[in-house]
């Protein structure tokens, strides 16, 4: 968690008082910590001493252009899933032989546009998708660079749904296939063999699955090597947890990086790594303001500005977000509250029986840890607007998106003829 102090009562994110910005700005809103973002990236960077490596950032994480372009400038490449992600990475400088495309269902434009634009590699996770790939690069009169995903049946991630290394999720092949799979794509005219790649979940805490996982992707080189396959690349993914709260443990970024080195050093290949979260969750926080508070003899009631739609971790996977007023609380009394948003949704908190002290309507409330996996998921549902976002650098503060107001979405609606 990236540390949070109040200087004569008010709180200071990255020597700003955000409680200033608020004063300005129409909440909620995203603001990032650029000096965090950085930080973050280097001590991966500097955490791996391998002679061959590309930190490819998972844009889906976050993917303002100001923070893909920061990346950019510190010489990191991309993880991209779609055309979109992949214009994004382009538009942010990212050249394109730093660019890998991973996803179960690249569709014919987005594989037409990667060839085009001649990307790193494709990450392919099935039969259908390499002969389709095989077939547009022919059009194209070139050989596809592809690396096939692994699916390690490994368990390992935060929760459930952002599991994907294990044998039933619908990511990678098996791993049991993989000679098969190589074959095939060594006879396909249009493909050329680069790599093999894993990515077996997000939020991961411990070091041991990213050890079997890698153990894995070692066996399977050798193994490609020794049929005779060309194995360059070896794309570790991403998953690198982080600290959301008090008590948790996170990854150590250090022993991370002497994994890889540990693993792959002895191998002649490129090491690919794919961080989202790592690099940009504790970056952000979302600033809200209170609206109502609502007290009962069952249960109490802060109702923010901001809701399910503007930030849905808390909903989606029940994950814990640290959640501070910008205003140094001075009384003692605690209040046991839900925070809830405005939108019609029992599911629309941030957070159950909490503690808040020394609260009123109208101030301001910071949700801690929401730079990752934060504004990337919201929508528009109850046609509320997209929310700012803002960049923080030393004292001051610039907007990196618009908020995007109910009247421009309204517009994009057509009045049918027949209505
Ligand atoms: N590479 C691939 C192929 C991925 O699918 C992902 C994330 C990453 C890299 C980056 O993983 P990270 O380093 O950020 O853990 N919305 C969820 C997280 C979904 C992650 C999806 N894939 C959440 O809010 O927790």
């Amino acid at each position: 968690m990236i540390d949070y102090n109040y200087i004569e009562g008010n709180l200071f994110f990255d020597d700003l008082n955000i409680k200033n910005i608020a004063k300005e700005i129409e909440t909620p809103f995203y603001c990032y910590s650029l000096s965090y973002l950085k930080n973050q990236y280097s001590s991966l960077d500097n955490s791996i001493n391998l002679r061959d490596y590309e930190i490819c950032y998972a844009i889906k994480s976050n993917s303002n252009q100001s923070i893909i372009k920061n990346f950019a400038n510190m010489g990191a490449g991309a993880d991209v899933v779609s055309i979109g992600e992949m214009k994004r990475a382009l538009k942010a400088n990212i050249p394109p032989n730093k660019i890998v495309f991973s996803g179960v269902g690249k569709n014919p434009n987005e594989i037409k546009f990667a060839l085009n634009n001649d990307i790193l590699m494709f990450n392919v996770e099935s039969a259908s998708e390499l002969k389709k790939i095989s077939d547009e690069a022919l059009i194209q009169s070139k050989r596809a660079p592809i690396a096939i995903r692994i699916n390690p049946d490994i368990t390992a991630g935060g929760n459930e749904k952002i599991s994907t290394g294990k044998a039933q999720d619908k990511f990678g092949i098996s791993w049991k296939d993989a000679y098969e799979i190589y074959e095939y794509a060594s006879n396909l005219p249009g493909i050329e063999i680069k790599g093999v790649d894993a990515h077996i979940g997000s939020q991961i805490n411990r070091l041991e699955p990213f050890s079997h996982s890698f153990d894995k992707l070692k066996e399977i080189t050798s193994m490609l090597k020794d049929k005779g396959h060309k194995i360059d690349i070896i794309d570790v993914g991403g998953g690198l947890g982080v600290k959301y709260k008090e008590n948790e443990e996170p990854i150590d970024v250090k022993k991370y990086g002497k994994l890889l080195s540990e693993k792959f050093e002895d191998l002649d290949c490129k090491v690919i790594i794919e961080p989202g979260r790592f690099l940009t969750a504790n970056a952000g926080i979302l600033v809200t303001k209170i609206l109502h508070i609502k007290k009962s003899d069952i249960k109490n009631f802060v109702i923010v500005d901001a809701g399910m739609n503007d930030f849905i971790r808390p909903t989606l996977y029940n994950a814990h977000h640290n959640i501070i007023p910008l205003k140094e609380p001075k009384k003692l009394e605690n209040l046991k509250c839900d925070i809830v948003g405005p939108v019609c949704e029992t599911g629309d908190f941030f957070a159950k029986d909490m503690y808040l002290k020394d609260i009123n309507e109208d101030d301001f409330l910071a949700i801690c840890s929401t730079g990752a996996y934060g504004s990337v998921q919201s929508s528009n549902y109850n046609t509320r607007p997209t929310i700012g976002e803002l960049l923080i650098n030393k004292g001051e503060y610039e907007i990196i998106r618009k908020r995007i107001n109910e009247d421009i979405i309204i517009d994009k609606d057509i009045i049918s003829k027949w209505v």
